[in-house]
């Protein structure tokens, strides 16, 4: 009775054993490669793979901002010449042209003194999408060469995200540059 308890109990440590031997199998993989204790091991993979994902997502996330904080603008010449640019939300037009070197005067620099940056919106969609035009800028464009209903001076008009796309014709001539032959340079 004693011997086959003894022999019972031996049999269930081997296997015990055996077990412990099989787990051990398992984890050696990770234990070797970093020579550090398994539970040290797991969590700093999980970090590193964290990492690698955040660093990946975060430089994809800013490519699109960068991507989002332009619109595409394309102007086009006397001579119907297209020139597409992309322009920074909040820059007027008239900055715009003249970072792209397109000859859009702006005699007065944006202050509303003249119609030398008058544009011609060419789609009537995105010409709705503008603000209203102030009692000023009216004034200004009633002075403007070959006004018609979709005329803005280009200083007005502001860089937004759904004016991505706009098309913009220059006119044929303007009234302040006809007069002295002045061409401001760009800035
Ligand atoms: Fe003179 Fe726009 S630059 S009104």
């Amino acid at each position: 009775m004693f011997a086959s308890k003894s022999l019972q109990l031996g049999a269930q440590a081997i296997k015990g054993l055996s077990r412990v031997s099989h787990f051990s199998r398992l984890v050696a993989p990770a234990t070797i490669i970093s020579r550090k204790p398994y539970f040290q091991v797991v969590p700093n993979i999980f970090h590193f793979c964290w990492l690698l994902f955040s660093t990946t997502a975060t430089s994809s996330a800013d490519e699109g901002n960068e991507e989002k904080e332009k619109i595409s603008v394309t102007f086009v010449g006397k001579d119907g010449e297209e020139t597409e640019v992309k322009v920074p939300i909040g820059m007027s037009m008239l900055e715009a042209a003249h970072q792209n070197d397109i000859e859009l005067e702006g005699a007065c620099e944006g202050s509303l003194a003249c119609s030398t940056c008058h544009v011609i919106v060419m789609d009537v969609e995105q010409y709705n999408k503008l603000e209203d035009p102030t009692d000023e800028e009216n004034d200004m464009l009633d002075l403007a060469f070959g006004l018609t209903e979709t005329s803005r001076l280009g200083c007005q008009v502001i860089a937004k995200p759904e004016l991505d796309g706009l098309r913009l014709a220059l006119p044929a001539a303007t009234r302040n540059f006809a007069v002295d032959g002045y061409k401001p340079k760009p800035h």
